[in-house]
């Protein structure tokens, strides 16, 4: 079983930031608070922040932050990271203090992408989350949410995360999103959500497909919605239930150009009784992909 218990933070490099902070507080209802320096801190619930989004003059994802339980458990990954050849660095206190985490260590997985291995997030309990919109969050044990990243080797991805870092696979879809083009989605949970992680061969140069926040209310799904047509966001999927975790979501553009699902009623997955399935359509019904609108040249 995986040292690895949840979804802890995700970093960003954004360019335009104010585009974002008007993306977070209006449409996806997320509390936003800017540093000294311009950058964007997101929360969602008693995680001092949940996203981090630095002021820079490109988009792009900078890392993954993966919740382990304690120190132990930061050792036996450190132990395990070792015995499998993969290079970690110890974060260091500077890097712990930025996090606002107890400790952390780094690494790379076979793609590139920057994962950091943290335990001992500061939690604000002495200033409560509240969203702009009135939103509550699914998180807890199940962490911020989930990620999806564009794999470059994605056997090598795969077996990464699965054998080495041990993760377990939900289940497969295969499928077409865009007409003509298969596509083979494995999906990957490190706690009762049905996945934390997505890995998805898709041929673009981006490394993240989509990260996803789940609400406890489905009308809130719809007031989302509303606000996202009103600030006319690009609707990359239509509002649609997934064939596997079940979730009833959407998915608009934010302004980094990866998508943000908005979802609700996913179901929870129980290790005891759960076993892998494979799926040969991404949703029950809708989530009609929608082509970006061409830029303007
Ligand atoms: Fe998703």
């Amino acid at each position: 079983m995986s040292e690895i218990k949840a979804l802890g933070y995700l970093g960003f490099s954004v360019s335009d930031t104010e585009k974002w902070r008007d993306y977070a507080e209006n449409v996806l209802g997320v509390a936003v608070s800017e540093a000294d320096n311009g950058d964007l801190v997101l929360r969602i619930d008693s995680y001092a922040w949940r996203i981090k989004l630095a002021k820079a003059d490109h988009d792009q994802l900078d890392y993954v932050g993966w919740e382990v339980s304690d120190k132990v458990a930061l050792e036996q990954l450190k132990a395990r990271l070792s015995e499998a050849g993969t290079a970690w660095e110890d974060g260091g206190k500077a890097l712990a203090d930025e996090r606002l985490v107890k400790e952390l260590i780094v690494f790379n997985d076979p793609d590139g992408t920057r994962c950091e291995a943290f335990f001992g997030p500061l939690q604000k309990t002495n200033k409560a989350f509240v969203s702009p919109q009135g939103f509550r969050f699914i998180t807890g044990e199940q962490g911020l949410g989930h990620i999806v990243l564009v794999t470059q080797d994605h056997a090598a991805q795969e077996a990464f995360y699965n054998e080495l870092l041990g993760f377990k696979v939900s289940d497969y879809i295969n499928t077409e999103v865009v007409p003509g083009k298969p596509l083979s989605i494995t999906f990957l949970r490190c706690n009762g959500r049905h996945h934390s992680l997505a890995l998805a061969p898709v041929p673009i140069p981006a490394k993240v497909a989509h990260i996803m926040l789940q609400v406890d209310n489905i009308d809130d799904v719809g007031r989302a919605m509303d606000k996202a047509e009103k600030t006319g966001c690009h609707f990359s999927f239509t509002l649609g239930r997934h064939s596997n975790d079940e979730m009833l979501s959407f998915y608009t553009m934010s302004p980094s150009g990866f998508d943000v699902e908005f979802g609700w009623g996913a179901i929870e997955v129980d290790d005891d009784t759960w076993h892998v399935k494979t799926h040969d359509v991404n949703s029950a019904w809708g989530h009609k992909f929608q082509f970006p609108p061409r830029k303007k040249k």
